[in-house]
């Protein structure tokens, strides 16, 4: 019997404006669910995956933090000791990848210099009301030189490649 299962833990931070989806996504990959409601997240939040990577059991502490201005000061005290930080936009509203900026800058005053980083354009369901396209994503990332996926967490796209995609990275 073991109760320390694991070879690797990973800490990871999700970051971005309000509403973009952060904590819809990381549901979508801990629990398999989805809700249209909104309930945005008071502070900080965390939950638990464990994944497979090269024959090694990787468990992914995954941080949620709250996209709203108010909760700014606590959040920044999470960035430290994160291996890995996600950070997304919703690709319906072109405020929050203009936003993106600004989180990046968050990531300089208060992660570790060495700290991978990710970028993802959520509700890519959307399409009609597609406001960021995605080569203008692709184009961000690479400029930054770091990876890159739309996703959504309501048809479950590519959620579980972003954490896996992530989790890769820090290893
Ligand atoms: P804060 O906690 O306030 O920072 O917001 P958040 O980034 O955690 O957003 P949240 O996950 O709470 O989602 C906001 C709203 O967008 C909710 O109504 C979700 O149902 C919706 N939403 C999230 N992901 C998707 C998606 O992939 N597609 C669509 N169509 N809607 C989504
Ligand atoms: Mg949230």
């Amino acid at each position: 019997m073991t109760y320390c299962n694991y070879d690797f833990l990973f800490k990871i931070l999700l970051i971005g404006d309000s509403g973009v989806g952060k904590s819809s996504v990381l549901l979508r990959f801990t629990d398999e669910f989805y809700m249209d409601s909104y309930i945005s997240t008071i502070g900080v939040d965390f939950k638990i995956r464990s994944v497979g990577i090269d024959d090694k059991n990787v468990k992914l502490q995954i941080w949620d933090t709250a996209g709203q201005e108010r909760f700014r000061t606590i959040t920044r005290s999470y960035y430290r000791g994160t291996k890995g930080i996600i950070l997304v936009y919703d690709i319906t509203n072109r405020d929050s990848f203009q936003n993106i900026k600004e989180w990046l800058q968050e990531i300089e005053n208060y992660g570790n210099s060495n700290v991978c980083k990710m970028i993802i354009g959520n509700k890519c369901d959307c399409e009609d009301e597609r406001q960021v396209k995605a080569e203008e994503g692709e184009e961000l990332a690479k400029q930054l030189g770091v990876q890159f996926l739309e996703t959504s967490a309501k048809t479950n796209c590519n959620v579980e490649e972003s954490f896996l995609q992530m989790a890769r990275t820090i290893k």
